[in-house]
């Protein structure tokens, strides 16, 4: 040894500093990732489809006060790879493989569509793997909720997105922040496009900033920081315009290369491992004529963590912070789903996907998430806007003889507990221009299945939303 004890001595000192500081740091990255919050809906400009008034909370100081530890919640397993920052530069966002002159329009020359404008890296060999694809549709101002769900269904996931004018190039900026960010976005989604004849893609305002701030840790932030810089003319535009759910759905379920699709809205988020388990129960589901497996969904309260099992959401049920969907605010939305008769069963330990009941009261306006064969009747394209969108292809199902069978223990919950608000009035605008249309799709499908087991054809039945 050529060192004297004291040199000795502070060599093993600076050792023993820098392992500290190093440990140090890895505790501060570990901390820092676990902070992010990859669930929360964010306030946007227009929001012209869903019920819910986003909120804003301070979700970290709330979230402590209420729910049990945030270790293991699934909503911590967001994974970024690309550090902290993502740069972007605006002076090409292209990453849709999409011929803006070309693509398919819908039956009334309103849409234009584009299938696979991004697919999955991961999307095939997904698709090959499992029985059941996730169909899901969205616009621009709530695609960061595609975080938390890419993470929780390992399956493929086929995501259409609509976009107006400037949003076009905005979602491009997006979807390529969350490709970069979140490895399971990039594997798992294929994204299909659907923009209105009215509002073709259009470039990004002039004094758009060169490279807008988009952070890895928080992907609704990014979203928000994109959002606002929208011109106000398309802003305005959104949010009259009658958004085409319906088109969007159908553009999602043709693109799934799976004999099942689970078609859900983007804000539903599924109950973690749901993909796999619900493959193993389609690889041997035996039933025979036509069968549709509902998933219970539920709304939650924002400040808890995404519940880990059936146990946890029944924990939650019980004091206040989780709800059958919709509950407050139409309850037919759900109703015939029976959460009672869901909750009366507590799951067991590492329990299999099975049956828990059929549907026995089957209601007109009753809406769940269902998984079926991409057999079922399309999603009827004249209902565009607010009102008989979903329900209305349930109804056609139901009619066609339909078995609807609730499964357990697996759900999936929707941020947020709602309540009744006023209705603004292109709601209801659109809610009765839908209705007119509905009289025609009722005749419709009583000439072509012969039956109206629900009594809608006769004239004593009030047929408005109650
Ligand atoms: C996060 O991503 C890395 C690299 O892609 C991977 O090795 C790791 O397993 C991922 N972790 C989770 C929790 O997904
Ligand atoms: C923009 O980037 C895409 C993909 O990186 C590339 O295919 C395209 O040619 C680029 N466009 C221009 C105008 O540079
Ligand atoms: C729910 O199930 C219970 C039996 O468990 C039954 O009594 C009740 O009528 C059902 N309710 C609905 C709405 O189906
Ligand atoms: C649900 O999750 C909790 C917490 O992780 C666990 O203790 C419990 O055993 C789980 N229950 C079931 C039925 O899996
Ligand atoms: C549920 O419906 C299926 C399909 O119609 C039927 O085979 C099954 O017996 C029903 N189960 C119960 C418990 O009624």
């Amino acid at each position: 040894m050529f060192c004297s004890q004291i040199a000795c001595r502070l060599w093993n000192l600076s050792i023993i500093s820098v392992l500290i500081l190093t440990f140090s740091n890895i505790l501060l990255i570990v901390r820092l990732l676990h902070s992010t919050d990859c669930s929360r809906q964010q306030p946007s400009a227009s929001e012209p489809l869903h019920l819910q008034q986003p909120q804003v909370q301070d979700s970290r100081t709330s979230k402590q006060s209420h729910e049990s530890p945030p270790q293991s919640a699934p909503c911590k397993q967001v994974n970024s790879t690309a550090g902290p920052s993502f740069t972007v530069s605006t002076t090409n966002t292209t990453i849709f493989h999409v011929d803006l002159q070309l693509g398919r329009w819908d039956s009334r020359h309103l849409y234009k569509l584009f299938d696979f404008a991004l697919p999955g890296d991961q999307y095939a060999e997904l698709s090959e793997k499992y029985s059941v694809c996730l169909a899901t549709q969205s616009s621009l101002e709530k695609l960061q909720s595609l975080v938390q769900v890419a993470h929780h269904w390992s399956g493929p996931i086929s995501a259409a997105v609509f976009a107006a004018g400037d949003e076009y190039p905005l979602l491009q900026l997006y979807i390529a922040f969350l490709r970069r960010c979140f490895p399971v976005v990039r594997d798992r989604v294929s994204f299909h496009l659907a923009y209105p004849k009215d509002r073709p893609p259009a470039k990004v305002r002039p004094d758009f900033p060169l490279k807008p701030k988009l952070d890895c840790r928080r992907p609704e932030a990014a979203l928000a920081n994109l959002v606002r810089l929208r011109k106000p003319e398309t802003v305005k535009w959104r949010m009259k315009a009658a958004y085409p759910q319906n088109h969007l759905r159908n553009l999602a379920r043709r693109n799934c290369q799976n004999p099942y699709v689970f078609l859900t809205d983007v804000d539903i988020i599924p109950s973690a491992k749901l993909a796999d388990g619900l493959d193993v129960f389609l690889k041997d589901a035996k039933c025979k004529g036509l069968c549709a497996y509902v998933i219970p969904t539920y709304e939650l309260d924002e400040r808890v963590h995404f519940p880990r099992n059936k146990t946890d959401l029944i924990r939650l049920a019980r004091k206040g912070l989780a709800r059958p969907f919709h509950h407050k605010v139409f309850i037919y939305n759900q109703f015939a789903t029976n959460f009672s008769r869901w909750q009366a069963s507590a799951g067991k330990e590492g329990e299999a996907v099975h049956v828990n009941h059929n549907v026995t009261n089957f209601e007109f306006l009753y809406e769940p998430f269902y998984v079926a064969p991409d057999t079922v009747p399309a999603h009827d394209e004249r209902f565009i806007g607010y009102g008989y969108t979903r329900n209305t292809q349930v109804y056609e199902m139901f009619v066609a003889g339909y078995q609807f069978q609730v499964l357990s223990p697996i759900f999936t919950c929707h941020w947020g507990l709602q309540n009744k608000k006023g209705r603004p009035s292109w709601r209801e605008r659109q809610n009765s221009m839908n209705r007119r249309h509905f009289e025609t799709f009722k005749s419709e499908v009583f000439a072509r299945y012969r039956k109206d087991p629900l009594k809608m054809l006769s004239p004593k039945k009030p047929l408005t939303k109650r």
